[in-house]
């Protein structure tokens, strides 16, 4: 039996346009993703974020069955178009009033709130001036992270900035699969430098807090150890891991790195200060894990979230895959923990993210083998010396799957959307079981 220390953290996850709704509500402003979704062929089915599960009206009922699973936290984002519709100056305390209600619901429930800052809805106004590619934004996300920090500080003790730059930068500017859909390589990286320079700013406005920011990192092989697939595993290690983990834990930018992307970009964009702004000590890292990879070098050029590097392939690794098409591989994540404890030692660690997408309404026996198999990772990795210190499993409703919309269902909890019905699913049942006995 694989048992974690008492202490450790057991939590479920979610973000504020997945799950919300109410898109107009309360003052609420357009973000990047109401526009996006709202552009003809973005979203399968032409789904939008305008109702999702409903969690804006609803979470009292939702803390309720967080309640039932035994959540010691609840990781959610908050949606920084509530707070400053147009992304910068007038403040609209309707929404700080939700998500202090929200706070407060959880804590009567004695579960930890755990917020996100920024989980990818950029107000609309903030795009139309440039975006993440514009360095102003850094310092309009500190002001927001302020503004939020203040509110909620008597209450919230762990903080995240952001959830994924890599998402935001490279799928938002350099592929354009998700929101703002842009096509800009050079302006991708630049994004990326922007907004960890927004992580770094917004905690220096959340003095005496414990803040931390999430990546989605993975364990990346070669397909052989031919010199052109050693080479391909080494830049996107490079571009998924390296280019967020060492600006900020170490101080810099990686040459290597640096040196793949020297036709798209003279990193020009990166001023004095800011790296030192960007590796203020860290409180935490979150990671968000799902999948391995699995690639090789000199393939045909094509366009690529990972700029500068389009000649690299994912290969196939053979393995069982989710039902959004990802190979399932649990030692990727044990390995991944390894190797971050080994590479970035003294960090405390969680997995902010780990879950499936399954087509099984209710009877998930997949969802239910899939979080065992990661879960029995962890443990052994604690036995190992690595320092996590808690789990969240996404998500803990069914809801918005970005440019997948409706289809795809990762939640514990099944949503039918006609209804908004919510029903436990086995594996939230299964969770629960595992949440009461510490272990598997
Ligand atoms: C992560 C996102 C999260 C969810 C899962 C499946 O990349 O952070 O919002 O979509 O993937």
């Amino acid at each position: 039996m694989s048992t974690f220390e008492p202490g450790f953290l057991w939590g479920a996850a979610t973000s504020s346009y997945q799950i919300e709704g109410a898109t107009a509500e309360d003052g609420r402003g357009p973000s990047i993703w109401d526009t996006f979704a709202a552009t003809p062929g973005k979203v399968d089915h032409g789904d939008t974020g305008d109702v999702a599960a409903d969690h804006y009206h609803r979470y009292r009922d939702d803390v309720t069955l967080m309640k039932d699973l035994g959540l010691g936290a609840y990781r959610f984002s908050i949606a920084w178009p509530r707070i400053q519709p147009t992304g910068s100056g007038a403040v609209e305390q309707r929404g700080l009033d939700f998500y202090r209600r929200l706070v407060d619901t959880l804590l009567e429930h004695g579960i930890q709130p755990w917020p996100t800052l920024y989980h990818w809805d950029l107000p609309q106004p903030l795009e139309d001036a440039g975006g993440w590619p514009d360095r102003d934004t850094a310092q309009r996300f500190a002001d927001y992270a302020a503004i939020v920090h203040d509110a909620l500080a008597d209450r919230v003790t762990h903080w995240t900035t952001l959830n994924e730059p890599w998402c935001s930068a490279f799928l938002g500017y350099a592929t354009g699969r998700h929101a703002p859909g842009r096509q800009e390589p050079g302006n991708a990286v630049r994004a990326a430098h922007h907004l960890l320079l927004g992580h770094g700013l917004a905690a220096e406005a959340m003095p005496d807090s414990t803040v931390g920011l999430t990546l989605n990192l993975t364990h990346v092989s070669p397909a052989t150890r031919a010199e052109p697939d050693l080479d391909a595993a080494r830049r996107i290690d490079g571009m998924q891991n390296r280019l967020f983990l060492d600006p900020v834990l170490l101080g810099e930018y990686p040459a290597d790195v640096q040196a793949d992307l020297a036709g798209v970009t003279a990193f020009d964009h990166v001023l004095p200060g800011d790296l030192k702004t960007i590796s203020a000590p860290l409180d935490f890292l979150g990671i968000n894990y799902y999948s391995p990879m699995l690639v090789a070098g000199g393939g045909t050029p094509r366009p690529s979230a990972y700029v500068g590097s389009d000649r690299v392939t994912q290969i196939d690794g053979g393995r069982p895959r989710t039902s959004i098409g990802w190979e399932i591989d649990a030692r990727g994540l044990l390995s991944l923990l390894i190797r971050l404890n080994r590479d970035y030692p003294a960090i405390p660690l969680y997995v902010t993210e780990n879950g499936a997408a399954f087509d099984e309404p209710v009877h998930d026996t997949a969802r239910i083998a899939y979080l065992e198999g990661h879960l029995r990772a962890c443990a052994t990795a604690v036995a190992r010396g690595v320092p996590l210190k808690g789990y969240f499993a996404w998500s803990l409703l069914d809801n918005f799957e970005w440019s997948y919309g409706y289809a795809q269902r990762f939640g514990l909890v099944h949503v039918d959307y006609e209804t908004q019905q919510r029903t436990l699913k086995d594996s939230a049942r299964w969770y629960a079981g595992v949440i009461t006995r510490q272990g598997l």
